[in-house]
Formats: C-alpha cells, sequence, structure tokens
C-alpha cells in the first residue's frame, strides 16, 4: 500500500462524472463536457492549494475512448499529485487500466496520513446500475480488517461510483448499487469506516446512513434535479467537492461550482 505523509488535515479533492469525449466536440444534452469540465479545473486551480490527492469517482468518460481518457489524466497533471479514479457506468474499466499503465491511477488504495482511502469498484460493463462484485467485497472486507489491525491508520473513506443509498428521485429507482445492504454490512464491521463518497447522482448531498456520512457531488457537467419523479435537469452550475481529512477523524466538507458562467443544456430532455 501506498503510504504518503502531509500536511493536517490531508486536502483531497473529489472530481466526478466528467462524461469526456475524445476530441473535446463531445456533448451530454446539448452541454460540451469539455468546456465545463475546463471551468471546474480552472476554478479548482484558483481555489485549492496544496492539494494530496485528486479523486475523480468514476464517469470519466461517456464514450469509453481511449483518448477521453488519456485527455483527462494529461489535464489533471496540471495539478501535480496523486490522482486516482475508478470507472463508472458510462467507462470501460479494462481501457482505463490500459491508459493508466506507468501511472498510479488504477490502485486502489492508498494512507495519507492516519487515513487509508479504499476506491472500489462498482461497474458492470454496459449496465447503468452498479454492483460490488464478490471479489470486491472481498477486497473491502480484507482492507477494512487490515485498517484494524493497523494502529497508523484511524480512518477509512471508502470510494466509489454508484449511490449506495437509493437516490432521491423516481427515475433513480433502478440505477443505484444494487447490493447496498450488503456494502454497509461490511462498512458496520469496521470501527474506522466512517464516511463514503461516491458520483453518478448528478447532486449534492451529505447525510448519514446506517451510522455512515455519504457524500454524493455534483458531476462536472449536467446536474440532475432531486425529488423529481420522472428525469429532469437542474439548473446548477458543474462543481466539485473539496474534503479536509483531521487526523482526528473529523472531515470538513464543502461543494464549489462554477459561477458567473451560464452553461446551456437541452433541460426539457426527458433522459439521458
Ligand atoms: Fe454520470
Amino acid at each position: 500500500m501506498n503510504a504518503l505523509t502531509t500536511q493536517d488535515p490531508v486536502n483531497i479533492v473529489q472530481i466526478t462524472d466528467t462524461h469526456l469525449y475524445g476530441g473535446n466536440n463531445g456533448t451530454l444534452l446539448k452541454m460540451n463536457t469539455r468546456e465545463s469540465y475546463d471551468h471546474v479545473i480552472k476554478l479548482i486551480q484558483t481555489r485549492e492549494k496544496a492539494i494530496d490527492c485528486i479523486l475523480a469517482t468514476g464517469d470519466i468518460a461517456q464514450d469509453a475512448s481511449k483518448e477521453a481518457y488519456q485527455e483527462f489524466l494529461e489535464s489533471i497533471s496540471c495539478f501535480d499529485t496523486t490522482t486516482r479514479w475508478i470507472p463508472g457506468n458510462h467507462d470501460n474499466a479494462t481501457t482505463m487500466a490500459e491508459v493508466a499503465s506507468g501511472t498510479s491511477a488504477c490502485e486502489k488504495i492508498i494512507q495519507i496520513n492516519n487515513w487509508m482511502i479504499i476506491l472500489l469498484d462498482s461497474s458492470i460493463l454496459g449496465q447503468v446500475h452498479g454492483t460490488l462484485a464478490s471479489s470486491e467485497l472481498e477486497f473491502l472486507k480484507q482492507s477494512l480488517a487490515s485498517a484494524e489491525e493497523n494502529a497508523a491508520v484511524e480512518h477509512c473513506l471508502v470510494c466509489l461510483h454508484h449511490n449506495p443509498v437509493p437516490g432521491n428521485a423516481g427515475w433513480m429507482k433502478d440505477i443505484g448499487l444494487n447490493n447496498g445492504a450488503a456494502f454497509f454490512k461490511v462498512l458496520k464491521k469496521s470501527s474506522k469506516a466512517g464516511t463514503v463518497l461516491y458520483g453518478h447522482i448528478h447532486q449534492q448531498l451529505d447525510f448519514q446512513h446506517q451510522g455512515i456520512r455519504c457524500l454524493c457531488s455534483p458531476s462536472s457537467c449536467i446536474q440532475f434535479k432531486p425529488n423529481v419523479t420522472n428525469f429532469a435537469l437542474d439548473k446548477l452550475n458543474p462543481g466539485y467537492r473539496w474534503l479536509k481529512l483531521y487526523t482526528d477523524g473529523r472531515v470538513e466538507t464543502e461543494v464549489v461550482r462554477v459561477s458567473g458562467e451560464i452553461f446551456e443544456a437541452d433541460f426539457s430532455s426527458p433522459g439521458y
């Protein structure tokens, strides 16, 4: 396992659901995802100093192309910091691994100070919903067990793409993690796993579920409206989340959105 010693608090930036296309001209519901992503990157450059790790929590590419993944890694290198990515439903995990070859982007576990960050693959190729395969659940179990025995690890942050708790809109009923109960059962056996971080439903959430803090974050492109029955886009701007992980276990976090820009999208679309 990679172990880094850095400032307290550890400074994390989460970027999620970038939905990039190779070639920079792709649009998702009429929004150019590269342009909105570039706005988010500029915002991070302006606001965040001394980032210890960037977590990209899936749907990196909309077209699952090699080019889109290469462009993501190239653009994120401007931060000159540790980057980890996990696949979402639009991604191809094999292509991501190929593109990440020679980098640490696909590594699934990292220790920073007394925090262990665990990254899980919840994607099923070609499916919108997610699952944690038995091998992935076993990896989580073993990682948390090793944290339990390691005095140098006091807190764990677990990341995945899919929402492990059902989404707050009617149309989201079947698109989340289909074995969330098994996931939480594993987390609850650990005395150190207190926070889960994800994307997928393109909105800002911060709530407790079975004693675990759940954080969901806006996409760097389109936003999904909460508490509706049918699919609807929200007019909130693209953004990212920062997290400060303190040695004493506190997690301070906030979502920051691009301001002063109007992003065009197909707000009447019945789906995506
Ligand atoms: Fe997404």
